[in-house]
């Protein structure tokens, strides 16, 4: 059979420099557990706009659809902040999204022993914390048309618009209901469905599905708002979050910080099972380009190391490997090694971004 595929975008601002040490492990698999992916690289974000003059080149999009997964970087930088919307960096991964479909994003939100005192939250509100968060991805306020802006009269109005069909909301609800039974067997679903129609259907779909597939799962339905003060409050309390998708966005930069530092978490993109079973999928870490920090071997490689994890798992079926990238991961934080973001008041060994993927990989040596 042939290798897996994986398309590498590394994008913009740190991204590059955390997608280095992904390619060490990727490396890594190959030599030592025979592993061997099909490794192609291009240009996404703004990085792709300096060479085509657009944030995906259709050929890149084309290659996109073909692989078994896509490993994304991060894409922005303050340079491209006045380019016109449809060329911004942000687009091109908009674009990833869409055109791959990939409606169910998961982004785990988990808290390392090791950095429970490092959180902004009492430790004990976040020790031990594991949630998912399934963020809609190709549709609601992101997408939805009319879009724009507009002159009204001798003003100017900026229109988009949130939409949600019903199998749109299905979808992805079955996704939730399906990784909840992986897990703690619980959904939360957080939509506005006191203010918002879109909301009003949400919660009616997402509660036809569990009735009619999931009844064996626990549902419960929280305002997003509400949703928000709680993980906040009390994390613990959550099993699976399905939401939409700008809600998602925001839970999501909110519960990462539950556990210390937005550079440790990953995110999975996932679509419908292609040809080979294999679902089309896209992963990434959910922190940005960190432009101020780029260039300077500052940079946390974990979230996007932990993002290859997630292809091992969700894409190639190699639950122990990516167990075991998660272990080493575990280990060197136990250790003490840190980059700068998770440097707290208890000190530590401060190690650069190669330094970083190095001792993770001293530690998967370790496991062997
Ligand atoms: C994310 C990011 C993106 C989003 C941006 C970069 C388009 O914030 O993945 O959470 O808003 O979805
Ligand atoms: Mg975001």
């Amino acid at each position: 059979m042939a290798n897996p595929s994986l398309l590498i975008l590394a994008g913009d601002g740190i991204g590059p420099e955390v997608m280095a040490e992904v390619k060490k492990i990727i490396a890594w698999m190959g030599d030592k557990r025979g592993v061997t992916f099909d490794v192609s690289e291009d240009l996404v974000g703004g990085c792709a706009y300096d060479v085509h003059g657009t944030p995906l080149a259709d050929a890149t999009m084309a290659k996109a659809q073909e692989v078994d997964a896509v490993l994304l970087g991060a894409v922005g930088g303050p340079q491209y902040d006045e380019l016109p919307f449809a060329v911004k960096p942000e687009r091109g991964l908009l674009r990833l999204r869409k055109e791959m479909d990939l409606f169910a994003n998961l982004r785990p939100a988990q808290c390392f022993d090791a950095l429970a005192d490092f959180s902004s939250l009492k430790k004990d509100v976040v020790a031990g914390l594991d949630i998912m968060i399934v963020r809609e991805l190709t549709s609601g306020v992101y997408f939805g048309e009319p879009r724009g802006i507009f002159t009204e009269g001798n003003e100017r109005v900026g229109i988009n618009t949130q939409r949600y069909t019903e199998s749109e909301i299905a979808r992805v609800a079955r996704s939730a209901f399906e990784l909840a039974r992986k897990r703690g067997n619980k959904v939360c679903s957080m939509e506005k469905a006191n203010v918002m129609e879109s909301g009003v259907l949400w919660r009616q779909v997402v509660t036809e599905i569990h009735d009619k597939e999931y009844p064996d799962v626990a549902l419960s339905h929280m305002y997003a708002d509400n949703g928000a003060m709680q993980l906040v409050r009390n994390p613990k309390q959550f099993d699976v979050i399905v939401t939409d998708n700008l809600f998602g966005d925001l839970l999501s930069d909110a519960a990462a910080m539950l556990t210390g530092s937005l550079g440790m978490l990953p995110s999975a993109s996932l679509g419908a099972p292609m040809a080979n079973g294999r679902p089309k999928a896209l992963y990434e870490p959910v922190h940005g380009s960190a432009p101020d920090i780029a260039g300077q071997a500052k940079a946390n490689p974990i979230a996007c190391i932990l993002s290859f994890a997630m292809a091992l798992r969700y894409s190639f079926d190699m639950g122990d490997e990516a167990a075991r990238v998660e272990a080493a991961v575990e280990k060197v934080l136990a250790d003490g090694v840190r980059t700068g973001d998770l440097m707290g008041p208890e000190g530590g060994t401060p190690v650069t971004t190669s330094e970083m993927g190095a001792a993770i990989i001293a530690a998967m040596d370790a496991s062997l």
